[in-house]
């Protein structure tokens, strides 16, 4: 196992352990890739929520919210294109009898060998130094020529696949890149088939009047489908957009990487309506915007990166992901799409209602186009923790295991803990936690010894401790530890919250 791995496993162990996160119905062997929130993941899961709400809806003057249902007249998805093209190209290995998604396959094998160009760049700036010219480099070593013409060959022929709608050439191409399984190194592979990943279900009383359903696949229709209701009742003029959290649900078959890939999952999502032609500098705009929000959480700028897709979905004009580096790599976080006018228009098709805003600076209607943002809220939860742990080594042979986790996105805010039960400190501590709770999300602890209740709130990420001792009862003062300094400061009980608010209020990252 290497280095990665086995941080992921410890990540995957802790959030176990410390109340974050548990297999769904664990008692009954659990149901793969459905994962519940334990009493700190929802907390840290709901921070992160308010984080984004905040951002989006309470600091852009023309977005506003929308709360809209799973379960969703069923022409939406075949006017949304859903029910003929929302298909994954699965293969099967015949010896390891394990399915994979054909693009997934043969984005890893470009994923090689981009490490592998990375590496010969790596070790050429070392030897260089500052005089090192990555560009140069790049267009003459014979080495990285040669690998990334491998990749513009793979990269154009899956781009022709696909548009040819073509799965017996994109099987062959997976033969003839001598692709293997990366679990058994079979190259022994079944034809390529579609496999639709809506979830349905049945609405009605009795068989006979019952109807199929589906459990939405994206929040984005809900949006789409109530443009014009939440257009009129607002007054916005556009460009507007409309904002919203909720849970969608795919049947994916390739469900590993603990929750980064969930059958059951929340986005957050935003579409964003604008005059037609002016789409392309909206998409910058918000690619911008939304690479800006992700870096000033403070996880690391190195960790982000754009993967512009060559490969469009049936409804874009351009899109990008942004990806994180996970522990099992550099993978999707949150999409940008430039959606064109494709659901509204199908919308209006499919239904025979009209879809359409009057723009009053040029006294004419038309179907607006969209771009939009959307992040799979779980897998924003899991970079926060993955990029939170850390193993620290202390003085005196001593380690703690901490999570970093920005501050106001943390469970608990503050932890009051009495030195000691007795002498009168724990009545003095509850009346501060009594105090204080209205405020922020606390919690009380007072079992153990305090450097062990230090340990357990590192490990929950709380980022401030108050330690009430014999002397608080003599003087108002409580001492303030902080989980990443490990700094204690004595402050008078009468300035705390103003002390707390300066370090953890999420008005700091909005404004
Ligand atoms: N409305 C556009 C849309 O749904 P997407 O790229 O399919 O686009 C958007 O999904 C985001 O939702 C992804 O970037 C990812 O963060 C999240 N997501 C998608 N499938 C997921 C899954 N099975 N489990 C967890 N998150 C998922």
């Amino acid at each position: 196992m290497n280095a990665n791995q086995d941080r992921f496993k410890k990540i995957i162990s802790h959030a176990k352990e410390y109340g974050f996160i548990f297999q769904s119905s664990e008692i009954y062997d659990g149901l793969s890739a459905v994962y519940d929130y334990a009493q700190n993941g929802v907390e840290l899961k709901n921070n992160i929520k308010k984080y984004w709400w905040a951002s989006m809806v309470q600091m852009n003057d023309n977005i506003v919210g929308l709360d809209s249902s799973i379960l969703m007249h069923p022409t939406t998805w075949k006017a949304s294109g859903h029910v003929d093209a929302f298909n994954d190209p699965l293969i099967d290995n015949k010896d390891s009898k394990l399915r994979y998604r054909a693009d997934v396959l043969i984005e890893d094998y470009i994923g090689k060998i981009e490490t592998k160009i990375n590496k010969e760049i790596t070790k050429a700036k070392k030897r260089f130094g500052d005089a090192f010219d990555e560009d140069q480099f790049r267009k003459t070593n014979i080495r990285v020529l040669e690998n990334q013409k491998k990749i513009d060959n793979a990269t154009s022929k899956m781009k022709k696949c696909f548009e040819d709608d073509d799965l017996v050439a994109l099987k062959q191409l997976i033969v003839d890149l001598e692709i293997s399984d990366p679990v058994s190194g079979s190259k022994n592979w079944t034809d390529i088939k579609q496999f639709n990943l809506m979830f349905s279900t049945s609405i009605g009383a009795s068989s006979e009047s019952a109807s199929e359903i589906y459990l939405r696949p994206e929040t984005a229709q809900g949006i789409f489908v109530n443009f014009l209701n939440v257009q009129k009742s607002s007054r916005k003029k556009i460009p507007f957009g409309i904002a919203q959290i909720g849970k969608a649900f795919r049947n994916e078959i390739i469900a590993r990487q603990f929750i980064f890939r969930m059958r059951e999952f929340e986005q957050m999502e935003m579409q964003f309506f604008v005059k037609p032609g002016t789409q392309s500098d909206w998409y910058k705009i918000w690619k911008e915007n939304r690479i800006k929000w992700h870096k000033e959480l403070g996880l690391g700028e190195e960790n982000y990166r754009f993967h512009d897709h060559d490969k469009l979905a049936h409804y874009a004009d351009a899109a990008c992901d942004i990806e994180f580096n996970f522990p099992f790599g550099f993978k999707e976080l949150e999409g940008i799409h430039s959606r064109t006018d494709f659901d509204l228009t199908k919308h209006e098709e499919y239904s025979g209602k009209k879809l359409r805003y009057f723009d009053p600076e040029i006294n004419e209607s038309y179907v607006p186009y969209v771009v939009e943002t959307s992040i799979g809220l779980d897998r924003m939860f899991l970079a926060v923790l993955a990029a939170s742990f850390k193993d620290e080594k202390l003085e005196e042979g001593n380690s703690r295991t901490v999570l970093k986790i920005p501050d106001f996105l943390a469970p608990y805010k503050l932890a009051i803990l009495p030195l000691v039960k007795k002498d009168g400190l724990s009545e003095y501590a509850k009346k501060l936690y009594d105090e204080l709770k209205i405020h922020y999300n606390i919690t009380y602890d007072e079992k153990d010894a305090v450097g062990r209740r230090y340990r357990r709130q590192d490990a929950i990420g709380t980022p401030i401790c108050l330690t009430v001792d014999h002397d608080s009862l003599k003087d108002d003062t409580v001492t303030l530890r902080f989980r990443d300094s490990m700094d204690q400061i004595r402050v008078n009980i009468a300035d705390i919250k103003s002390e707390i608010d300066d370090r953890i209020s999420l008005h700091h990252w909005l404004t």
